[in-house]
């Protein structure tokens, strides 16, 4: 097996693909700058493979680094080189996702997002390596007039954060077009990850106050966070409240594996993929599945419709199924009992 570079490996999304990752027998190189995540969660990752009696440890080579800095991910493209283990793919989930905070600070998400992504794709294209799996964003879809997006809905970001990433995008595509040396791109758009690993012991753990419903839910139920604001309760949807396509992490992260697979397997490909359920869960229902699944109480109080939402979006995902064979096996019920088990054992996060 070979080697992959993971960007943003210390973060929600990027430690559980660690998981499949290495459960696969991939060797990884970690890179994080630890903006959003802390580096003990890789103790965790080393965790869940030694409580089945493996020893992961030599296969997981962890740096703390910054992507913005150009010198910092070509040095790691020439180490891996000179250790005569070459990166032949990367998975880049580094950024960051905070929608409302790139309204406030567009220039702070280019740098973060753009800048990273393309001082990234230049060491790619400087040391000859080929495949990228990219986190894109059902973002980049904006304000579009169907509930039910595919992959060849019109791209109409609507704020800074999905510019960024319809940016990158593009960018993924301008080099692609080059003749020689293609590279092989995944964007994976993906609709609203929740949940965590079945273990407990890794999860979504942002610092500060959470940005996105689902990690403010389950600091509700653990009374870090007194109610949940809901925005909205007039919505042209059944109860009134936002419906949104949730997607259980460790799906998603399986999606990353096999579409990394399929890359590899497939020269020369220039992938757009939507990775979500197809299934829509209002607000209400995913609060009222949370209680259940969890006895517990999250109190919660309508405020007003934030500008730029939207009542519905869901995933048509068929062309996931086709091309990868990826079909999510965790229904909201597991999404909602996984997060809540992480949140309950590490009710301050990792600190
Ligand atoms: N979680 C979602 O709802 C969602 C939805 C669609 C797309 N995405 C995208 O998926 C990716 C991963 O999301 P996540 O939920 O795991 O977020 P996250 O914040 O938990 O993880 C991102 C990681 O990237 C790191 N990072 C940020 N900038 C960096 C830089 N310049 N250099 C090195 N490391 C850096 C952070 O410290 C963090 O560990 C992001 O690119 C995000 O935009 C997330």
């Amino acid at each position: 097996m070979f080697r992959l570079l993971v960007t943003g490996a210390a973060g929600f999304i990027g430690s559980h693909t660690c998981v499949c990752l290495l459960g696969r027998g991939y060797e990884i190189i970690a890179l994080d700058s630890y903006v959003n995540s802390s580096a003990r969660i890789y103790k965790r990752v080393i965790e869940i493979f030694e409580r089945k009696g493996i020893n992961i440890q030599s296969k997981l080579k962890i740096i703390k680094g910054d992507l913005r800095d150009k010198e910092c991910i070509q040095n790691i493209f020439k180490n891996a080189l000179l250790e005569k283990k070459p990166i032949k793919g990367v998975m880049h989930f580094a950024g960051l996702k905070a929608v409302g905070e790139s309204v406030e600070n567009p220039l702070k998400y280019w740098e973060y997002n753009w800048l990273s992504a393309f001082n990234l794709i230049s060491a790619m294209v400087e040391f000859e390596c080929r495949n990228i799996v990219f986190s894109s964003s059902a973002t980049i879809y904006g304000l579009s007039k169907k509930s039910t997006l595919d992959e060849k809905s019109v791209i109409n970001p609507i704020n800074p954060y999905g510019n960024t990433k319809a940016a990158i995008e593009i960018l993924l595509s301008d080099v692609f077009k080059r003749k020689e040396n293609k590279l092989n791109v995944a964007n994976l758009r993906y609709f609203n990850p929740i949940g965590a690993h079945s273990s407990g012991l890794i999860g979504e753990d942002p610092k500060g106050i959470p940005n996105n419903i689902f990690p403010i839910i389950t600091q509700v139920a653990v009374k870090k966070i007194d109610h949940l604001n809901i925005y909205g309760n007039d919505w042209p949807t059944k109860d009134g409240t936002g419906i949104r396509d949730y997607i259980h992490v460790m799906d998603l992260a399986e999606g990353h594996l096999k579409m990394l697979e399929f890359l590899i397997k497939n020269d020369s490909k220039f992938i757009n993929l939507n990775l979500g359920t197809g299934i829509g869960t209002s607000v209400m229902e995913l609060v009222e599945i949370f209680k259940t699944v969890n006895d517990v109480n999250i109190p919660y109080r309508f405020v007003d419709r934030r500008p730029g939402d939207i009542d519905e979006i869901i995933a048509d995902n068929s062309l996931a199924k086709e091309l990868i064979n990826w079909i999510p096996k965790r229904n909201i019920y597991d999404m909602c009992r996984d997060g809540y088990n992480w949140q309950i054992n590490n009710p301050g996060g990792l600190g």
